[in-house]
């Protein structure tokens, strides 16, 4: 049974409305829909013109879409790639900043589950406001922690993950460092090649290994009677570096010192 406060995607093979039952009515190009008659999800719902919709729960994309947007958000093709490469799981413990409108955060937090954590650290009130007003309407409230503060107050340990989409990420690749479990990871996106380029550098210094930068391009292509990319895609949106915290610094200075000492024995 579906309560006054659930989301509902209204679905036909033209159109989709994301709409909250205690909406009430709904008035489309197609007739209106009266909610009150939608008991579950799966439900076949018709307007009063005689036009079928089904109405189904919505998937995380579906709510994202209707969020609102404050500073550049990172995409679903970002997202998608910074999950993959690595590998997140359910329960994972993650830190982000800045959260911006929370869209990477919840992606991550989407991804984690219940068991998992998203802190994601905003120092601008109004941003942290309405990243926090993002992640409650998408039902994540449990999983995905805004934090008022700037990234410099962060304090978690044992992470497996941080992302980190801020304009001056090189100063804080040292302190993900120190806050990584081993083998765990630093994604830095950046919409500028100097930023990658300073953010590479401190990686290396801070002792980072299997760095990799990554541009991800995606073309839609329209299929009617022939079928071609569309003139118009999404160009550039910013560059992903990644990082992955192996040897710890100290033990992997004590083996490079033991090899050298090794060969100098040997001669
Ligand atoms: C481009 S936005 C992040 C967008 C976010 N990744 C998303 O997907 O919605 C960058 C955000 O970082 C915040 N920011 C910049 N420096 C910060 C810092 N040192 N600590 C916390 N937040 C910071 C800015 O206020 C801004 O909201």
């Amino acid at each position: 049974m579906l309560k006054k406060d659930d989301f509902i995607l209204l679905l036909s093979n033209k159109r989709t409305y994301l709409v909250q039952k205690a909406h009430g009515k709904l008035h489309t190009e197609f007739g209106v829909i009266d909610l009150k008659k939608i008991k579950k999800y799966g439900q076949t719902i018709r307007t009063h013109k005689g036009v079928a919709f089904v109405a189904v729960q919505p998937t995380m994309s579906d709510m994202m879409r209707k969020l609102k947007r404050m500073p550049q958000v990172v995409t679903a093709k970002d997202a998608a790639a910074i999950i993959a490469h690595v590998g997140v799981r359910p329960g994972w413990k993650c830190i982000d900043a800045g959260a911006g409108s929370a869209f990477l955060a919840i992606m991550i937090g989407n991804a984690v589950g219940p068991r998992g954590s998203v802190v994601s650290y905003e120092n601008n009130k109004k941003f942290a406001e309405v990243a926090k007003h993002n992640v409650k309407k998408c039902g994540l409230e449990k999983i995905v922690n805004i934090k008022n503060k700037p990234l410099k107050k962060m304090t978690e340990k044992h992470l497996d993950l941080v992302t980190l989409d801020v304009r001056d990420a090189e100063q804080y690749v040292e302190k993900a460092f120190r806050s990584l479990k081993p083998g765990a990871w630093l994604v830095v996106y950046s919409p500028y090649i100097e930023q990658v380029i300073s953010v590479r550098k401190r990686m290396q210094e801070a002792g980072f290994a299997h760095i990799t930068t990554k541009e991800i391009i995606e073309r839609e292509w329209q299929s009617d009677y022939f079928s071609r990319p569309k003139n118009r895609m999404l160009g550039h949106t910013g560059f992903l570096t990644f990082a992955r915290k192996a040897i710890k610094r100290k033990m992997r200075k004590k083996s490079t010192k033991s090899k050298s000492a090794k060969k100098r024995a040997k001669s």
